[in-house]
């Protein structure tokens, strides 16, 4: 009797779990009311913590590769989604196990690149070909694109974002985001926010004032939130004067959906964050990749009372807003087997249109493909697509610079390339030992510059020209080293001196080629090539990119998205950013422990003082320094020119229309980026000599052809943010619009009175 009378006790004690409702887009305030406490925590904590969880059992990637997922709760009708990465293409494990198809995903040129094209709408459309995949491989939100500001050349990660420049890089991301989700599929820009260096990643302490925060690190991501509106936003690893980035009310809800009105859902970096409540409670929704220990602390912080009820609900309601906008809610069946080759297609044009022309003396390109060409570098021969770490795609292949050159129809000096050939094999086996099966993190060790004499002197006879191709490939979780990654090696610089010596002893020309994640030092070398082509990481199609290039097949229009300075010292963070540590191992991006608040003990390694400001980049060379410069921002050269007249700017409904004329005076087809900057009166506040307010590029135009190209500023975009008062201000006073080339270029000027 009495066991029954316990056994009926417990029975009415456990709720036992009726049928529920199933989650619909108009019903989600009733599913939250029947959810249980444990499954409004198990759907905020990410797919590793679902062992945690009897009730879902669905802990699996979901797709092999992925980063990670949103659990689901089969009982609501609540799915699994499934999150991977990255800026540069989708990233999943293109095998797998017991399945003969393969899932290789188009490898995107990197997101500086994309930047350097200065063309929205291109961006757009690698967003629309990169989203595809992400629908058609069964993934709902892409973890890009990445938007931090390039604050200093050395950041590990500068591959993946796009300019130091706030407008161009929110742009840019802009455009990207919604090329992506126009697939219906969700996008996470990050890392939000102020996350510029690699070192101490995850415990670092940015230390930047409320106006630069506002003005540069956050501004980009405000343009690209406001016009774009991604589905969802990562937040950064660092702290931000002492509070952690995903921990921060007064940023991810107050001024993010406060001020900006963003309505999606905001997730942890891998392990971001430290306190899950207060995370949570500052309207960072979802702590991933998950863990138990993650899941039982915010459950149990529920419990006690210091997490409330009603963060939790607003949470878990913005989680099920994302779910329910997924392909996978919608039962979307993925095909498996996107357009790759429409997508390669997509990644050359992109391609075409982002590398720079830094010099071209005595018309050395383009160079015709009926040349006998001498191909120096030992990048030449192993191109670099993409930077490494989680920024990283599993391509179906890489077109290296042999490749493109033959392609284009360019001969090849056989001294030369007899012996690359044999050498590169040597390399190639020595690498392999030190790199291992994966060198995700940390740069990989690659071929050491070496080039006998006698093989540098004999092409110079038998070859028409030279190319020397210098590589760069850097990523995730390190940052560069100045001296073995930042300068050129010494080999390096021997290799341009002899050749230039030696191509030039016969009349004949030098062009230099960076293909590189992030700038190296130019000064001491460039006055010993007569061209430099800046083709940063130009995706799987690079070597047919600088091909068609170097052919003139192809007109280069990139222009710089960062200011190349003379030397590293005038970089306006150089006293403020870790220079000689970035040579540890990679475990010092996770150098110090994480304990929940940060230590101001190690000056570059746990605090970072952002002590420039506002001027980051042009904003500090243009006000500071202008003989700091070598290439200004904005900076890129053609192979035709352009003649610009007739600006006009004219009020407009909120804001102004600039427009100029641009005539192609040359004598081949080419496209040129207007830029329109405004210095503002700086008397109540001190403000940078310009600042970039719009852009555009024009179409290709033919020699001869005229084009006006037109650029609307909006009125609030002038306004300064006036910490004492806590405001975006305008001052009135007399405003000059200035229509430049690059940030150094004097350009057509108007006053306007506001
Ligand atoms: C990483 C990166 C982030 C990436 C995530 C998932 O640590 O910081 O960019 O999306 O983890 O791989």
């Amino acid at each position: 009797m009495l066991t029954s009378i316990i056994l009926s006790a417990v029975l009415a004690a456990t709720p036992v779990l009726s049928e529920g409702p199933v989650l619909r887009e108009d019903n989600i305030k009733e599913v939250i009311s029947a959810m249980t406490l444990e499954e409004k925590c198990i759907l905020l904590v990410g797919g590793n913590a679902a062992k945690a969880f009897d009730g879902i059992g669905n802990s699996e990637k979901g797709v092999p590769g992925a980063a990670g997922t949103v659990n689901g709760i089969p009982r609501l009708g609540i799915p699994q989604i499934v999150l991977a990465d990255g800026p540069a293409g989708l990233r999943i494990s293109p095998e797998r196990e017991g399945d003969e198809r393969t899932f290789y995903c188009t490898g995107f040129p990197i997101a500086t690149l994309l930047s350097s094209t200065w063309n929205t709408d291109l961006v757009e459309k690698v967003g629309q070909a990169m989203g595809n995949e992400v629908l058609e491989y069964g993934v709902d939100v892409i973890l890009g694109p990445g938007a931090n500001i390039h604050r200093n050349p050395l950041c590990g990660r500068n591959f993946e974002y796009y300019s130091e420049d706030p407008l161009l890089s929110g742009e840019t991301a802009a455009a990207m985001i919604k090329g992506i989700q126009s697939n219906g599929v969700g996008t996470s820009i990050k890392h939000f926010f102020a996350n510029n260096q690699e070192l101490n990643r995850l415990a670092n302490d940015a230390i930047v004032s409320e106006r630069a925060l506002r003005e540069i690190y956050l501004k980009n991501f405000e343009i690209a939130i406001r016009k774009a509106a991604p589905w969802t936003i990562m937040t950064s690893y660092n702290y931000v004067n002492g509070i952690h980035a995903a921990e921060n009310r007064r940023v991810l809800t107050d001024i993010l959906r406060g001020e900006w009105g963003f309505e999606g859902a905001v997730m942890s970096d891998w392990g971001g964050g430290y306190h899950a409540d207060g995370m949570v409670r500052a309207g960072n929704d979802m702590i991933q990749p998950g863990s138990e220990s993650r899941y039982k602390a915010l459950l149990a912080s529920v419990k006690d009372g210091s997490l409330s009820m009603e963060d939790l609900d607003n949470s878990v309601e913005r989680v099920l807003k994302l779910i329910v906008k997924s392909p996978k809610f919608r039962g979307y069946v993925p095909s498996e087997a996107p357009d790759l080759k429409a997508h390669a297609a997509v990644c050359r044009d992109a391609a075409d249109e982002g590398v720079i022309l830094l010099k071209n003396e005595m018309a050395a390109l383009p160079l015709g493909a009926d040349k006998k060409v001498a191909l120096f570098g030992v990048t030449s021969y192993d191109f670099i697509a993409g930077g490494t770490g989680s920024g990283d795609v599993h391509r179906p292949y890489v077109v290296d610079l042999k490749e493109g050159l033959a392609n284009a129809g360019y001969a090849l000096d056989e001294g030369v390339d007899a012996f690359y050939a044999e050498y590169m094999a040597q390399e190639e086996e020595r690498c392999k030992r030190i790199n291992g099966s994966s060198p995700w993190f940390i740069d990989r060790e690659r071929a050491i510059e070496v080039v006998p004499v006698e093989v540098i002197e004999n092409s110079a006879v038998s070859a028409d020209a030279a190319f020397i191709t210098i590589g760069r490939v850097f990523g995730e979780g390190k940052d560069r080293d100045y001296y073995h990654s930042y300068l050129l090696s010494e080999n390096e610089l021997e290799l341009i001196e002899r050749v230039s010596k030696a191509f030039h002893a016969k009349g004949k020309k030098v062009t230099v080629i960076l293909n590189i994640g992030g700038l190296v030092e130019m000064t001491s070398w460039i006055d010993k090539a007569d061209a430099v082509l800046l083709c940063w990481q130009s995706g799987e199609e690079g070597g047919n990119t600088v091909a068609s290039i170097l052919s003139g097949e192809v007109n280069p229009s990139g222009h710089l998205p960062m200011t190349v300075s003379l030397s590293y010292d005038r970089e306006p963070s150089a006293a403020n950013f870790p220079k000689i540590f970035a040579d540890k191992p990679f475990n010092y991006s996770f150098y110090r422990q994480v304990k929940g608040h940060p230590h101001h003990t190690v000056k570059d390694i746990d605090y970072t003082l952002y002590d420039e400001g506002i001027y980051v980049g042009y904003r500090h060379f243009c006000t500071f320094d202008k003989k700091g410069v070598l290439f200004p921002f904005g900076y890129g050269l053609s192979y035709t020119s352009f003649l610009w007249k007739g600006l006009k700017v004219e009020k407009a409904e909120g804001g102004w229309n600039v427009s100029v004329t641009v005539r192609n005076t040359g004598k081949v087809s080419g496209k040129d980026v207007v830029q329109v900057y405004v210095h503002a009166p700086g008397k109540t506040l001190d403000k940078p000599e310009r600042e970039l307010r719009g852009f555009g590029k024009t179409p290709l135009l033919a020699p001869g052809e005229e084009y006006t190209q037109e650029i609307f500023i909006p009125e609030n975009s002038l306004a300064s943010f006036d910490e004492r008062v806590s405001e975006w201000v305008t001052e009135p006073g007399r405003y000059t619009f200035i229509a430049a080339r690059n940030a150094s270029d004097r350009g057509l000027k108007k006053k306007v009175k506001i």
